[in-house]
Protein backbone atom coordinates (compact mmCIF):
# COMPACT_ATOMS: atom_id res chain seq x y z
CA UNK A 1 0.00 0.00 0.00
CA UNK A 2 0.89 3.62 -1.23
CA UNK A 3 2.50 5.59 2.44
CA UNK A 4 2.62 9.16 2.09
CA UNK A 5 5.34 10.62 3.62
CA UNK A 6 6.23 14.72 3.93
CA UNK A 7 8.32 15.03 7.24
CA UNK A 8 11.88 14.68 6.84
CA UNK A 9 12.12 12.76 9.78
CA UNK A 10 9.78 10.35 8.53
CA UNK A 11 10.73 9.63 5.61
CA UNK A 12 14.45 9.64 6.93
CA UNK A 13 12.85 6.76 9.44
CA UNK A 14 11.66 4.62 6.69
CA UNK A 15 14.46 4.94 4.76
CA UNK A 16 16.47 3.73 7.47
CA UNK A 17 14.36 0.67 7.72
CA UNK A 18 14.40 -0.13 4.12
CA UNK A 19 17.97 -0.27 4.31
CA UNK A 20 18.14 -2.35 7.44
CA UNK A 21 16.34 -4.62 5.13
CA UNK A 22 18.93 -4.58 2.38
CA UNK A 23 16.16 -3.62 -0.14
CA UNK A 24 17.68 -2.05 -3.30
CA UNK A 25 15.59 1.65 -3.59
CA UNK A 26 14.75 3.37 -7.00
CA UNK A 27 14.23 7.04 -6.73
CA UNK A 28 11.50 9.34 -9.13
CA UNK A 29 11.96 12.85 -7.79
CA UNK A 30 8.77 14.32 -9.99
CA UNK A 31 7.12 17.82 -9.32
CA UNK A 32 3.52 15.99 -9.72
CA UNK A 33 1.05 16.42 -11.66
CA UNK A 34 1.39 12.84 -13.33
CA UNK A 35 1.34 11.46 -17.11
CA UNK A 36 2.59 8.52 -18.87
CA UNK A 37 5.71 10.37 -19.12
CA UNK A 38 6.80 9.92 -15.82
CA UNK A 39 5.01 6.80 -15.13
CA UNK A 40 7.27 5.22 -17.53
CA UNK A 41 10.04 6.13 -14.91
CA UNK A 42 7.87 4.75 -11.99
CA UNK A 43 7.25 1.34 -13.72
CA UNK A 44 11.34 0.74 -14.99
CA UNK A 45 11.94 1.84 -11.03
CA UNK A 46 9.69 -0.47 -10.25
CA UNK A 47 10.95 -3.46 -12.28
CA UNK A 48 14.27 -3.04 -11.14
CA UNK A 49 14.54 -2.16 -7.30
CA UNK A 50 12.84 -4.07 -3.85
CA UNK A 51 11.25 -0.79 -2.94
CA UNK A 52 10.59 2.56 -5.04
CA UNK A 53 9.92 6.64 -3.39
CA UNK A 54 8.69 9.28 -5.81
CA UNK A 55 8.85 12.58 -4.04
CA UNK A 56 6.57 15.07 -5.26
CA UNK A 57 7.40 18.47 -4.71
CA UNK A 58 6.90 21.99 -6.58
CA UNK A 59 11.04 23.01 -5.90
CA UNK A 60 10.04 26.81 -5.31
CA UNK A 61 14.11 27.21 -5.66
CA UNK A 62 13.94 26.21 -9.64
CA UNK A 63 11.25 29.23 -10.76
CA UNK A 64 12.15 32.63 -11.76
CA UNK A 65 10.32 35.29 -10.59
CA UNK A 66 8.00 35.98 -13.52
CA UNK A 67 7.66 31.96 -13.78
CA UNK A 68 4.64 29.69 -13.24
CA UNK A 69 5.50 28.46 -9.60
CA UNK A 70 1.93 29.26 -8.47
CA UNK A 71 0.47 28.50 -11.53
CA UNK A 72 1.89 24.98 -11.87
CA UNK A 73 -0.59 21.98 -11.55
CA UNK A 74 -0.71 20.51 -7.93
CA UNK A 75 -2.85 17.43 -8.32
CA UNK A 76 -1.62 15.31 -5.20
CA UNK A 77 -4.76 13.11 -4.96
CA UNK A 78 -4.51 11.79 -8.30
CA UNK A 79 -0.77 11.19 -8.18
CA UNK A 80 -0.89 9.02 -5.22
CA UNK A 81 -3.93 7.09 -7.46
CA UNK A 82 -1.62 7.01 -9.84
CA UNK A 83 1.14 5.80 -7.71
CA UNK A 84 -1.12 3.26 -5.35
CA UNK A 85 -2.48 1.58 -8.78
CA UNK A 86 1.31 1.17 -10.16
CA UNK A 87 2.08 -0.86 -6.62
CA UNK A 88 4.44 2.10 -5.42
CA UNK A 89 5.40 1.85 -1.80
CA UNK A 90 6.20 5.68 -0.92
CA UNK A 91 5.12 9.02 -2.04
CA UNK A 92 7.07 11.62 -0.24
CA UNK A 93 5.59 15.09 -0.39
CA UNK A 94 7.85 17.23 1.85
CA UNK A 95 6.86 20.55 2.59
CA UNK A 96 8.43 23.72 1.20
CA UNK A 97 9.51 25.28 5.21
CA UNK A 98 10.85 22.16 6.19
CA UNK A 99 12.96 21.96 2.84
CA UNK A 100 14.41 25.65 2.92
CA UNK A 101 13.83 26.35 6.88
CA UNK A 102 14.49 30.26 7.23
CA UNK A 103 18.19 30.73 6.77
CA UNK A 104 18.86 28.16 4.12
CA UNK A 105 21.68 29.66 1.64
CA UNK A 106 23.85 26.68 0.38
CA UNK A 107 23.77 26.57 -3.13
CA UNK A 108 25.18 24.36 -6.13
CA UNK A 109 27.51 26.23 -9.15
CA UNK A 110 27.50 24.32 -12.33
CA UNK A 111 29.81 26.12 -13.90
CA UNK A 112 29.66 26.27 -17.82
CA UNK A 113 26.81 24.54 -18.08
CA UNK A 114 24.24 27.50 -16.51
CA UNK A 115 24.06 29.53 -19.03
CA UNK A 116 23.88 27.24 -21.92
CA UNK A 117 20.41 25.90 -23.43
CA UNK A 118 17.65 26.83 -21.18
CA UNK A 119 20.10 28.30 -18.47
CA UNK A 120 20.46 31.43 -20.74
CA UNK A 121 16.27 32.32 -20.71
CA UNK A 122 15.89 30.94 -16.70
CA UNK A 123 18.98 32.25 -14.96
CA UNK A 124 19.46 30.38 -11.18
CA UNK A 125 17.13 27.36 -12.74
CA UNK A 126 19.40 24.56 -13.01
CA UNK A 127 21.27 25.87 -9.49
CA UNK A 128 17.55 25.25 -7.63
CA UNK A 129 17.03 21.83 -9.64
CA UNK A 130 20.70 21.26 -8.29
CA UNK A 131 20.05 21.74 -4.60
CA UNK A 132 16.32 20.25 -4.40
CA UNK A 133 18.08 16.62 -6.06
CA UNK A 134 20.96 16.84 -3.73
CA UNK A 135 18.73 16.96 -1.32
CA UNK A 136 16.64 14.39 -2.05
CA UNK A 137 19.71 11.69 -2.87
CA UNK A 138 20.71 12.63 -0.21
CA UNK A 139 17.13 12.04 1.95
CA UNK A 140 16.33 8.76 0.17
CA UNK A 141 19.78 7.15 -0.41
CA UNK A 142 18.52 5.45 -3.26
CA UNK A 143 20.58 2.65 -5.71
CA UNK A 144 19.36 4.11 -9.01
CA UNK A 145 17.58 7.33 -9.63
CA UNK A 146 15.69 7.67 -12.99
CA UNK A 147 15.30 11.26 -14.76
CA UNK A 148 13.71 11.31 -18.44
CA UNK A 149 15.54 12.48 -21.30
CA UNK A 150 12.58 15.21 -22.24
CA UNK A 151 14.56 17.55 -20.10
CA UNK A 152 17.85 16.41 -21.47
CA UNK A 153 20.14 19.72 -20.03
CA UNK A 154 18.91 18.59 -16.31
CA UNK A 155 20.56 15.40 -17.24
CA UNK A 156 23.68 16.06 -18.35
CA UNK A 157 23.99 18.14 -15.09
CA UNK A 158 22.79 15.94 -12.10
CA UNK A 159 25.14 13.29 -14.14
CA UNK A 160 27.97 15.82 -14.05
CA UNK A 161 27.07 16.79 -9.81
CA UNK A 162 26.74 12.97 -9.02
CA UNK A 163 30.04 12.38 -10.94
CA UNK A 164 31.68 15.60 -9.45
CA UNK A 165 30.80 15.04 -5.78
CA UNK A 166 31.26 11.21 -5.73
CA UNK A 167 27.34 10.47 -5.10
CA UNK A 168 26.29 6.67 -4.43
CA UNK A 169 23.93 6.53 -7.30
CA UNK A 170 23.40 5.40 -10.72
CA UNK A 171 21.51 7.64 -12.80
CA UNK A 172 19.10 5.96 -15.75
CA UNK A 173 18.04 8.10 -18.46
CA UNK A 174 14.57 6.63 -20.41
CA UNK A 175 13.05 7.73 -23.64
CA UNK A 176 10.80 10.86 -23.58
CA UNK A 177 7.26 9.99 -23.90
CA UNK A 178 5.02 11.25 -26.83
CA UNK A 179 1.38 11.21 -27.79
CA UNK A 180 0.10 10.34 -30.70
CA UNK A 181 0.86 13.46 -32.78
CA UNK A 182 4.96 13.33 -31.11
CA UNK A 183 4.14 16.10 -28.38
CA UNK A 184 6.45 15.21 -25.70
CA UNK A 185 4.29 14.72 -22.60
CA UNK A 186 4.78 17.81 -20.69
CA UNK A 187 2.52 19.04 -16.69
CA UNK A 188 2.59 22.24 -18.82
CA UNK A 189 0.43 20.65 -21.63
CA UNK A 190 -2.12 21.48 -19.32
CA UNK A 191 -1.68 25.23 -19.91
CA UNK A 192 -2.42 24.36 -23.81
CA UNK A 193 -5.33 25.36 -25.30
CA UNK A 194 -7.20 23.38 -27.95
CA UNK A 195 -5.64 25.60 -30.88
CA UNK A 196 -2.54 25.86 -28.94
CA UNK A 197 -1.92 21.87 -28.43
CA UNK A 198 -1.91 21.15 -32.29
CA UNK A 199 0.33 24.36 -32.43
CA UNK A 200 2.49 22.43 -30.05
CA UNK A 201 3.18 20.01 -32.52
CA UNK A 202 5.75 22.33 -34.28
CA UNK A 203 8.48 21.17 -31.79
CA UNK A 204 8.70 17.79 -32.56
CA UNK A 205 7.80 18.54 -36.33
CA UNK A 206 11.10 20.78 -36.25
CA UNK A 207 12.99 17.71 -34.30
CA UNK A 208 12.32 15.46 -37.23
CA UNK A 209 13.14 17.62 -39.70
CA UNK A 210 16.03 17.85 -38.57
CA UNK A 211 16.64 14.17 -38.48
CA UNK A 212 15.50 14.09 -41.63
CA UNK A 213 17.68 16.67 -43.09
CA UNK A 214 20.72 14.72 -41.06
CA UNK A 215 19.16 11.47 -43.26
CA UNK A 216 19.63 12.87 -46.58
CA UNK A 217 23.31 13.89 -45.86
CA UNK A 218 22.95 17.43 -44.58
CA UNK A 219 24.60 18.03 -41.53
CA UNK A 220 25.90 21.51 -41.66
CA UNK A 221 23.90 22.91 -38.29
CA UNK A 222 23.72 26.38 -39.43
CA UNK A 223 21.02 24.97 -42.20
CA UNK A 224 19.40 22.43 -39.78
CA UNK A 225 18.59 25.11 -37.52
CA UNK A 226 17.25 27.50 -39.92
CA UNK A 227 15.15 25.01 -41.39
CA UNK A 228 13.87 23.70 -37.69
CA UNK A 229 13.24 28.04 -37.42
CA UNK A 230 10.95 27.94 -40.21
CA UNK A 231 8.86 25.03 -39.16
CA UNK A 232 8.35 26.72 -35.92
CA UNK A 233 7.64 30.50 -36.76
CA UNK A 234 5.39 29.59 -39.58
CA UNK A 235 3.04 28.81 -36.31
CA UNK A 236 1.36 31.83 -35.47
CA UNK A 237 1.38 31.11 -31.68
CA UNK A 238 5.15 29.87 -31.28
CA UNK A 239 7.80 31.82 -30.70
CA UNK A 240 11.68 30.33 -30.29
CA UNK A 241 13.53 30.78 -27.06
CA UNK A 242 16.01 28.87 -28.57
CA UNK A 243 16.93 26.07 -31.76
CA UNK A 244 19.99 24.28 -31.53
CA UNK A 245 22.23 21.37 -31.95
CA UNK A 246 24.91 20.39 -29.47
CA UNK A 247 27.69 17.95 -28.06
CA UNK A 248 25.57 15.82 -25.45
CA UNK A 249 28.53 16.05 -22.93
CA UNK A 250 29.91 20.14 -23.25
CA UNK A 251 25.84 21.28 -24.51
CA UNK A 252 28.35 23.38 -26.94
CA UNK A 253 26.77 23.90 -29.80
CA UNK A 254 28.74 21.81 -32.93
CA UNK A 255 29.39 23.07 -36.26
CA UNK A 256 28.52 19.46 -37.87
CA UNK A 257 26.11 17.21 -36.70
CA UNK A 258 27.28 13.99 -35.66
CA UNK A 259 25.47 10.51 -34.69
CA UNK A 260 24.62 11.51 -30.63
CA UNK A 261 24.42 14.84 -31.39
CA UNK A 262 21.55 16.57 -29.45
CA UNK A 263 18.94 18.85 -31.44
CA UNK A 264 17.11 20.50 -28.87
CA UNK A 265 14.90 23.47 -28.82
CA UNK A 266 12.83 25.66 -26.26
CA UNK A 267 9.59 26.97 -28.26
CA UNK A 268 6.94 29.36 -26.49
CA UNK A 269 2.96 28.50 -27.12
CA UNK A 270 1.49 31.16 -26.59
CA UNK A 271 2.42 31.97 -23.11
CA UNK A 272 3.58 28.67 -22.49
CA UNK A 273 7.25 27.06 -22.51
CA UNK A 274 7.65 23.89 -23.97
CA UNK A 275 10.96 22.14 -24.37
CA UNK A 276 11.92 19.12 -26.53
CA UNK A 277 14.58 17.44 -27.99
CA UNK A 278 15.90 14.51 -30.15
CA UNK A 279 19.19 12.63 -30.41
CA UNK A 280 20.22 12.37 -34.12
CA UNK A 281 21.78 9.16 -35.33
CA UNK A 282 23.20 9.46 -38.80
CA UNK A 283 21.93 6.55 -41.25
CA UNK A 284 25.69 4.98 -41.55
CA UNK A 285 25.54 4.97 -37.68
CA UNK A 286 22.58 4.25 -37.51
CA UNK A 287 23.00 0.67 -39.33
CA UNK A 288 26.56 -0.15 -37.70
CA UNK A 289 24.99 0.02 -33.94
CA UNK A 290 21.80 -1.53 -35.15
CA UNK A 291 23.38 -4.59 -33.43
CA UNK A 292 23.51 -2.81 -30.24
CA UNK A 293 20.31 -1.07 -30.18
CA UNK A 294 18.61 -4.02 -30.75
CA UNK A 295 20.67 -5.98 -27.90
CA UNK A 296 19.95 -2.83 -25.82
CA UNK A 297 16.30 -2.55 -26.67
CA UNK A 298 15.59 -6.33 -25.74
CA UNK A 299 17.24 -5.63 -22.38
CA UNK A 300 15.17 -2.98 -21.78
CA UNK A 301 12.11 -4.59 -22.92
P1 LIG B 1 9.11 17.01 -13.59
O1 LIG B 1 8.97 18.00 -14.67
O2 LIG B 1 7.89 16.64 -12.80
O3 LIG B 1 9.72 15.70 -14.19
C1 LIG B 1 10.07 14.63 -13.38
C2 LIG B 1 10.80 13.62 -14.23
O4 LIG B 1 9.96 13.12 -15.26
C3 LIG B 1 12.03 14.25 -14.92
O5 LIG B 1 13.12 13.37 -14.89
C4 LIG B 1 11.51 14.46 -16.34
O6 LIG B 1 12.55 14.47 -17.31
C5 LIG B 1 10.62 13.25 -16.50
N1 LIG B 1 9.65 13.45 -17.59
C6 LIG B 1 8.83 14.52 -17.77
N2 LIG B 1 8.16 14.40 -18.92
C7 LIG B 1 8.56 13.24 -19.49
C8 LIG B 1 8.24 12.56 -20.71
N3 LIG B 1 7.34 13.04 -21.58
N4 LIG B 1 8.85 11.39 -20.97
C9 LIG B 1 9.77 10.88 -20.09
N5 LIG B 1 10.11 11.47 -18.94
C10 LIG B 1 9.51 12.64 -18.65
O7 LIG B 1 12.03 17.48 -13.84
C11 LIG B 1 11.48 17.82 -12.81
O8 LIG B 1 10.19 17.52 -12.51
C12 LIG B 1 12.21 18.59 -11.71
O9 LIG B 1 13.16 19.44 -12.28
C13 LIG B 1 12.86 17.68 -10.65
C14 LIG B 1 13.95 16.78 -11.24
C15 LIG B 1 11.79 16.81 -9.95
C16 LIG B 1 13.53 18.57 -9.57
O10 LIG B 1 12.62 19.40 -8.98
Amino acid sequence: MLQVISSLKDIQQNIKALKENRSTIGFVPTMGGLHEGHLSLVRQAKAENDKVVVSIFVNPLQFGENEDFKQYPRTLDNDCELLSQEGIDIAFNPDALEMYPGGFCTSVTLGCFEDKLCGRSRPGHFRGVAVVVLKLLHLIKPDIAYFGQKDFQQTVIIKKMVSDLNIAVAIKVLPTIRDQGGLALSSRNAYLGGQEKKDALCLYKALTKAQSMVNTGIVNTEEIIREMGKIITSCKSASIDYVSVVNPETLETVPKAQSGNVAALAVRIGKTRLIDNIILMLMIAFFIHLPVLSANWLYNS
